[in-house]
């Protein structure tokens, strides 16, 4: 439960970079509590344990239905705010996650109570420049992240976040689209019912309706019921669009040599057969789908000449991932030699291709619904939340899946630490706690790359946070910055702006 009586600090005023540092302190003297929870009685501390969790999902519930205004109603929250500055306008069914008065989210610096502690976005290119030092935590409503420059954000021990498969559906409904799309004469028989009988016929309705029905033949189709489709990639997207095909009647084959085990359990077991290659599933496929991430060396003209040559010549090709997924002066060649006649569905534009007859080029809609938009922000305010209330880290893309659950006797203080990944690192972190007196209940050590992530759950809040913070950091240079939040039942560590901790960028501490 959110504490009453923190000691908060004045907004701006008291998160002050000092030689590069921002430290933020909560002024009040505190002294270590005690651990209240009886060990001895193990019935009685998991009612315990119980109850605190019930009572704190039935405050967050109560508080998500509000607005996310800065300061706007209170509630029970009397400490100062999470500030979240935002860039673009983002859903307001997200927004409408962050409990009011604990959270104070706008776009505008100057309407936040304080240094902005995470960012939220959709499309704003953010500039290295655009992140202050207060800044903890990025997320981006949407699955691509290239508009955030991850890697000075890893080099300054700052997350960025994304929320994969919130706009996965939309996309899927797209691909069943296209699929069609591709299969009948729907846009060419619209265009030339538009285009040519409406001009030609010059607005006469008889005898539109009756070239109507003659010029039918001109547009004549297939069916999807039975052919194959090869998906590439069975993500959050690509695993929809197998279960929708097998819906519509379609044989599905699919590739994913890096298919986690989550998105596996997804999938239909041997309803669908895996191809073991490529080659495998461009012979067998009547329709190729896309959906794998854009990855430079790796992913890059995945369908190439190469490809093309082993695909049947009639096949339809399908790509809502990403344009450079797919050699376009390679299709071109191959509609130019006639040994590919089928379409090539794209919501990604290409130079050699624009205007070409088989190729069905759209805005880049895949994930432009309602839905969508309203899934990716809330799944963006939650992971924020998450991350700035309890140190979980989900849906990083540079930062390791980290999510140490409540120790039950918790009443101390979790302490967050980024470290560089470097060998010693997390021995030289636990030996100087247990140099300090404090005993660690509970731990988890993560890494990927360059960065480990280390949440450590105390037994007792030091008496001091920030000088402990302060010597941590002079004894382990390898901490990129140590972020204190209140164990999961007590906040009163983690009121926004205190006890955050973060080395300069020249390195001193
Ligand atoms: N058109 C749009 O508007 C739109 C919207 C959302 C996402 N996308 C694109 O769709 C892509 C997929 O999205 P998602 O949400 O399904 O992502 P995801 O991460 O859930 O799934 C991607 C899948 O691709 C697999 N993969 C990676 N490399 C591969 C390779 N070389 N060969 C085969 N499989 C490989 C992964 O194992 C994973 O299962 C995104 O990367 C993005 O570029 C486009």
């Amino acid at each position: 439960m959110l504490s009453t009586h923190v000691a908060v600090r004045a907004p701006r005023a008291r998160a002050h970079a000092t030689r590069g540092r921002v430290h933020a302190r909560v002024p009040a003297a505190r002294r270590p509590r005690a651990v209240v929870t009886r060990a001895s009685d193990a019935t009685d501390d998991e009612i315990e344990f119980l109850e605190k969790a019930l009572k704190l999902a039935k405050s967050r519930k109560g508080a998500s239905g509000g607005g996310a205004s800065a300061s706007a109603g209170a509630g029970s929250y009397n400490g100062a705010s999470f500030n979240v500055k935002t860039f673009n306008a983002i859903s307001p069914v997200g927004l409408g996650k962050f409990p009011p008065g604990k959270y104070a989210v706008s776009g505008d610096d100057g309407a936040l109570p304080g240094d902005p502690m995470a960012i939220m976005l959709r499309s704003h290119k953010l500039q290295v420049s655009e992140v202050g030092p207060t800044v903890r935590g990025i997320v981006r409503c949407g699955a691509g992240t290239n508009n955030i420059p991850t890697k000075e954000m890893s080099e300054r021990g700052i997350p960025v976040f994304n929320t994969p498969g919130a706009n996965a559906n939309a996309v899927k409904e797209l691909v069943v689209c296209s699929l069609l799309l591709a299969s009948r004469g729907i846009l060419e028989g619209n265009r030339h019912v538009n285009e040519v009988i409406n001009v030609e016929e010059n607005g006469d309705y008889a005898k539109i309706s009756s070239r109507i029905e003659k010029d039918k033949a001109m547009f004549g189709g297939m069916e999807i019921e039975g052919k194959t489709l090869g998906v590439i990639g069975l993500g959050a997207i690509g695993s929809r669009v197998v279960n929708a095909a097998l819906g519509l009647g379609m044989k599905v084959v699919g590739y994913d040599p890096v298919l986690s085990l989550e998105a596996a359990w997804r999938l239909p077991g041997d309803k669908m057969s895996r191809a073991d290659d490529l080659d495998e599933l461009f012979e067998k496929s009547d329709y190729i789908t896309i959906h794998v991430p854009y990855i430079k060396g790796v992913t890059h003209h995945l369908i190439d000449a190469r490809a093309l040559s082993k695909c049947k010549p009639g096949v339809h090709l399908l790509n809502f991932a990403r344009g450079e997924i797919i050699d376009g002066s390679a299709v071109r060649a191959a509609y130019d030699s006639g040994k590919l006649t089928g379409k090539y569905v794209s919501d990604f534009s290409d130079p050699d291709l624009m205007g070409h007859p088989r190729h069905i080029v759209l805005p880049h809609l895949g994930a432009s619904t309602e839905e969508a938009e309203e899934n990716s922000a809330a799944m963006a305010a939650e992971t924020m939340m998450d991350f700035l209330e309890t140190g979980t880290i989900r849906n990083s893309v540079n930062f390791p899946t980290t999510i140490l659950p409540p120790h039950k006797n918790s009443s101390g203080a979790r302490l967050c630490i980024v470290n560089k990944n470097e060998a010693g690192a997390l021995g030289e972190i636990t030996t100087f706690l247990g140099t300090q007196g404090c005993n660690i209940l509970q731990q988890i050590n993560t890494s990927r790359d360059g960065i480990a992530y280390t949440v450590i759950d105390l037994e007792k809040i030091p008496a001091d946070p920030a000088a402990l913070q302060d010597a941590l950091a002079k004894t382990c240079p390898m901490v990129v910055s140590s972020r204190f939040i209140g164990s999961v039942f007590n906040d009163e560590l983690g009121s926004p702006g205190t006890y955050f901790w973060v080395r300069d960028a020249t390195g001193s501490a």
